[in-house]
């Protein structure tokens, strides 16, 4: 018996043709020059392994290569986001433009912004990432664009200052390099990890350090090499687990785990809850002692924690105590009401300030785009500004408008 297949045959014309207006639509492309670039791409010659529909979707990304336990340490980002990445680029015909983590597709769309007469560089950790790459971009014309094998923390001087330089793996600091590979009036833009959460940030250089200029939420897979997160995370018990990079922040496994035994405190903040990547963002900067935490779904399904933690909350943490934040549904502020629940001997105090900063945030700060964030390299102050978050080569800070 032969099976007649009635749905459309999809080209990769017509789905890339697709692909762009619903970029468009979602205000992912707001340029024409970048609309131009992801239609002159043949996006699926860079993952000739994937299905057409999963490498002409928006969201969806194409894992490249895993590490030993199955994590992605190498995928084609979704084009959605380097949609949102190559718009807080601004890139110019005639630029020189450094990216650091490879694939071939979004070099090429590189290419395209810069033109015949500006310059790609493409640089990875990883020979296979490199070597194919080369291929795709070779197979699909872009042969001007240079491919290099290293660990893009050191940049790549040979080809210094670059007018633009594009992070494409989820970086924890900001390495000298990076900051005096740029032209004076050049543009990094890096999704920056605070606390478990990432932000694709586009920073100009502000005197010897950097200063944004816009922020958008960010999913990569972890920079390798040098420039690695340093990072704790603990197990309270199974399924229940709490991280953080801020070497100030105390992690006592053990106490918090019996705090977690103790009865909640719920406090609820009568502020209306909203925009949570915004929400969190701030919670991240601004909690004294932040955490994120983290809880598989039968451990929610149990009722020990709440589903807000599903997708990791900001937590704050005492030696003993910890809170984060939950929400119901109330009409008089809208929608649904953020609140909080803490355990432990402390729990009222922790309760009472992260219920404070709920409530700032709701008043002052809630809408998008509101934090500003600063890059200062070198010794770090002492004491450390509120909120600044201590880095390797130097600190972040973020204020609020
Ligand atoms: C999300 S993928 C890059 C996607 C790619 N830009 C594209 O066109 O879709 C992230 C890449 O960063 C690379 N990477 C991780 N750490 C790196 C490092 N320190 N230096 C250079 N590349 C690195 C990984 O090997 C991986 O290939």
């Amino acid at each position: 018996m032969t099976s007649i297949d009635d749905s459309p045959v999809r080209d990769p014309d017509t789905l890339r043709a697709d692909m762009v207006r619903a970029l468009r639509d979602q205000d992912a492309i707001t340029s024409d020059s970048v609309a131009a670039a992801f239609a002159a791409v043949p996006r699926h010659k860079f993952a000739p392994e994937a299905s057409l529909e999963v490498v002409y979707d928006l969201h969806r990304i194409v894992p490249v290569k895993k590490d030993e336990s199955g994590l992605n340490v190498s995928v084609m980002s979704a084009a959605h986001l380097q949609g949102v990445m190559l718009e807080q680029a601004d890139i110019a015909p005639g630029m020189k433009v450094l990216e650091i983590g490879s694939g071939g597709v979004n070099a090429a769309y590189l290419q395209e912004l810069v033109g015949s007469d500006g310059e790609v560089t493409t640089v990875d950790i990883d020979r296979d990432i490199v070597d194919r790459a080369r291929l795709c971009l070779d197979e699909a014309g872009y042969w001007q664009v240079k491919t290099v094998l290293a660990d893009g923390e050191t940049g790549v001087p040979s080809g210094a200052p670059y007018d633009r330089i594009i992070v494409t793996a989820a970086a924890w600091d900001i390495p000298p390099s990076w900051i005096d590979g740029l032209t004076e009036k050049g543009r990094l833009v890096v999704p920056l990890t605070v606390c478990g959460t990432t932000r694709s940030i586009s920073f100009d250089r502000d005197g010897t350090g950097l200063l944004s200029h816009s922020y958008r939420l960010a999913h990569f897979v972890p920079m390798q090499g040098e420039g690695a997160a340093e990072e704790r995370k603990v197990m309270l018990r199974e399924g229940v687990v709490v991280q953080t990079d801020d070497v100030r922040v105390p992690l006592n496994a053990q106490a918090l785990n019996q705090a977690l035994d103790t009865p909640g405190l719920v406090n609820w903040s009568g502020a209306a809850w909203d925009l949570p990547d915004e929400l969190d963002l701030y919670l991240t900067l601004n909690l004294p002692r932040a955490v994120r935490l983290h809880a598989a779904k039968d451990v929610i399904e149990r009722g020990l924690v709440t589903p807000a933690v599903q997708f990791g909350v900001p937590a704050l943490v005492s030696e003993d105590s910890i809170a984060y934040r939950t929400r119901r549904e109330n009409e008089d502020t809208g929608g649904f009401e953020s609140g909080v629940i803490a355990h432990g001997p402390q729990a009222e105090h922790l309760a009472h300030q992260y219920a404070e900063l709920l409530r700032r945030w709701a008043q002052h700060h809630r809408r998008r785009g509101a934090a500003t964030f600063r890059y200062l390299p070198g010794p770090a102050p002492s004491p450390l500004p509120q909120g600044a978050v201590l880095r390797r080569h130097g600190i972040v800070t973020a204020s609020w408008a």
